[in-house]
């Protein structure tokens, strides 16, 4: 079991830290490489994604991922800022499906902005293509219009475009997770207004047929938008293109009050994947000891699952979690009065002494 592990920036290296001391409490046979992305990388070898990188990322099983990005590359020119490492990974690992749950967790409740029982017992998952759609759609770039409201002027342009079987494996992982839930997905688009989702909605119909146990709902992202924050339990499994995704599963995260307990996976064909928390760098916060770890060590539980094969170690890491959650025990993204403040590092280790207990 080889893992690359690939911390980034910002509190990437100390969220990834406290997930690597819980994998190494687990006595399994994994090999662990580090290597450098981001900013991190662009300051050490003037690209996010160096070749290596890249290369230890495609050789291994699965990569554990921190975060990347930090305003001071924000002027750099767009193939070298740090996103593009994500971005660079999914393209050529082809990792096209991209699972971000987002749960509440019952000691959680309060640290919602939502009320309480609109959330209790909250737990659904956005299925998220992450390879096509307008993020790698092309021709993009800039300029001189010939047409529109305003031929001669500069503009700029992407493409939004999805191809047939790239909808329809991302339908079928999506009705696939929703036979092991509660059996029912929505699909988001915007068929109203635009062909390629229109298109979107006819394929993720057609592949239904094959799973008529699970119910399909279409729903439209701007109704979708209202709906996460008005009945946000009426959802089990939702799936949709890249853009919408990236927008929507932002927005179910803060359902839970806490950006910093969301793991992700984004997996490939192969089930090879990488392993990121929900959230990003927050250099605001960097090397002060205060970030939350649970994200990207429940991260590493998804990883386990996933990619590696180890459904008990993974069931174990999350017990761990929930178990430290008992105890009372936050760090101060997730602080409430009577609890107990705790720092990264010690909330790792609290993680490793729930796993032994
Ligand atoms: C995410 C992030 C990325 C995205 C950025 C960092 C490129 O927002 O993983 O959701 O837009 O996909
Ligand atoms: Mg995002």
């Amino acid at each position: 079991m080889k893992i690359a592990v690939l911390p980034g920036d910002g509190i990437g290296t100390e969220i990834v830290a406290e997930a690597v001391k819980v994998l190494n409490a687990l006595d399994l046979p994994f090999e662990m490489e580090s290597a450098l992305v981001g900013g991190a990388a662009y300051d050490a070898h003037g690209h996010p994604l160096p070749e290596a990188t890249l290369k230890l990322a495609m050789a291994s099983d699965a990569v554990l991922f921190g975060a990347v990005g930090d305003w001071k590359y924000d002027t750099l020119d767009r193939p070298l800022r740090p996103e593009q490492a994500i971005l660079g990974l999914r393209k050529h690992m082809g990792l096209f499906a991209n699972f971000r749950p987002a749960i509440c967790y019952e000691q959680l409740v309060g640290a919602s902005s939502l009320k309480p029982e609109l959330i209790a017992g909250l737990d659904i998952l956005i299925i998220r293509e992450l390879t096509g759609d307008i993020y790698f759609g092309q021709p993009r770039g800039r300029r001189i219009a010939t047409d529109g409201h305003f031929p001669g002027a500069e503009e700029a342009f992407d493409t939004m475009r999805y191809s047939k079987p790239e909808i329809e494996r991302i339908a079928h992982v999506a009705f696939q997770a929703a036979r092991k839930r509660n059996k029912k997905v929505t699909s988001v688009d915007k068929a109203n207004v635009l062909e390629t989702f229109q298109f979107w909605k006819d394929v993720v119909t057609e592949v239904h047929a094959q799973y008529p146990d699970v119910e399909l709902q279409h729903m439209y992202v701007d109704n979708a938008a209202m709906q996460l924050v008005k009945a946000p339990k009426a959802f089990d499994v939702v799936v949709t293109g890249n853009m919408f995704g990236d927008i929507l599963s932002d927005e179910a995260s803060m359902l839970t009050g806490s950006i910093g307990m969301l793991p992700s996976a984004s997996l490939n064909t192969k089930n090879q994947g990488l392993y990121e928390p929900s959230h990003g760098s927050a250099p605001d916060i960097a090397g002060k000891g205060v970030a939350n770890p649970l994200a990207t060590i429940l991260s590493a539980a998804m990883m386990l699952r996933f990619s590696l094969n180890q459904e008990a170690a993974a069931l174990r890491i999350e017990t761990a979690v929930q178990r430290v959650l008992a105890q009372g025990l936050r760090t101060p993204d997730i602080y409430s009065e009577g609890t107990t403040k705790v720092g990264t590092s010690q909330m790792g280790d609290a993680v490793v002494n729930a796993l032994r207990a």
